[in-house]
């Protein structure tokens, strides 16, 4: 990984990302070792976040580096018509290490080909997510104690739903079951039913909640109203799941609920005080697996 930019989960072997999960718990247990002295790291969103700048954000921070970039490209020269190449190439001359977030899918992939340094893709459209994929596998590992051989469902926007389609790949490794809940109209791409397929990976499809008590992670998405060109398309299939407390009823001790955030109204707020939700420790991970990745990257020992 050193030197190299992360695109898409794809990008890393099965030994980055255990290597990466290991890490990240090296960094939970010493927060705030000086490894990114000298060093400066771009966050360059052109879509609105919260966890994934703000904890790359404490990342750097706790590693002794510095931070330049934009939460809004609006507020940047993009909005006087600038291209992402030229913008990419003129932040490249200020930074270490850019983590972008972009609407388009490939985005990523084309600021990685112009970048001469390394890109973080945190979001290129309905595409990919890896460094969310990457918190989410140190988070099962911490709750699960392993990654292998794990019921995973995943529930909500499975078409659209970025942080999804990067899970899948990277859980391909550890000989996952999957169970996929959507509005039908909502269903996982035809390339990730197909990934699934030619891995040999067993999965089912179903719109309800039927068979919850073999699930050991229930990984819950928001449906993503921005990537809707028609609102009443997203009106008909926005209330079509809601969690609740008493759906945990019958289920295992090891279950944890996950969810990237924000929340919208998918999980009821009544579930948030069961043990099973693990959706703020989730997020909180993020930081010790972003440190983790920025000190991958950046080669720093
Ligand atoms: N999980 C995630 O990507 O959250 P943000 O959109 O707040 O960064």
């Amino acid at each position: 990984m050193r030197g190299k930019s992360l695109v898409s989960i794809a990008d890393l072997t099965p030994d980055d990302i255990l290597q990466i999960v290991e890490l990240s718990e090296f960094f939970e247990k010493n927060p705030q070792p000086r490894l990114l002295d000298g060093h400066v790291v771009a966050t360059v969103f052109y879509e609105p976040s919260t966890r994934t700048r703000l904890s790359f954000e404490t990342a750097v921070q706790r590693l002794g580096g510095r931070i330049i970039g934009f939460a809004d490209a609006k507020t940047s020269s993009v909005r006087k018509g600038e291209s992402l190449k030229d913008t990419i190439l003129t932040i490249a001359n200020y930074s270490d290490l850019i983590v972008m977030r972009h609407p388009l899918e490939g985005s990523a992939r084309y600021a990685a080909e112009v970048s001469p340094v390394p890109i973080v893709n945190a979001g290129d459209g309905a595409n990919q997510h890896p460094t969310q994929t990457l918190l989410d596998l140190y988070s099962i590992q911490k709750t699960q104690g392993r990654l292998d051989k794990l019921n995973i469902f995943l529930v909500g926007d499975l078409k659209f739903g970025r942080t999804v389609h990067s899970l899948i790949m990277a859980l391909s490794h550890f000989s996952p079951r999957f169970v996929f809940i959507s509005h039908p109209d909502l269903r996982l791409p035809r390339e990730y039913i197909l990934f699934l397929q030619n891995r040999n990976i067993p999965f089912r499809e179903q719109t309800d909640f039927s068979g919850l008590e073999d699930a050991d992670i229930l990984y819950v998405t928001r449906v993503q109203k921005e990537r809707f060109s028609d609102p009443i398309e997203y009106e008909k299939v926005k209330d079509f799941y809601r969690l609740t407390l008493d759906m945990l009823q019958g289920t295992k001790d090891n279950l944890k609920v996950m969810h990237p955030l924000p929340r919208v109204d998918e999980i009821a707020s009544d579930v948030d005080s069961s043990p099973k939700a693990y959706y703020f420790q989730q997020a909180r991970n993020g930081v010790f697996t972003r440190q983790a990745i920025i000190a991958r990257i950046l080669g720093l020992k």
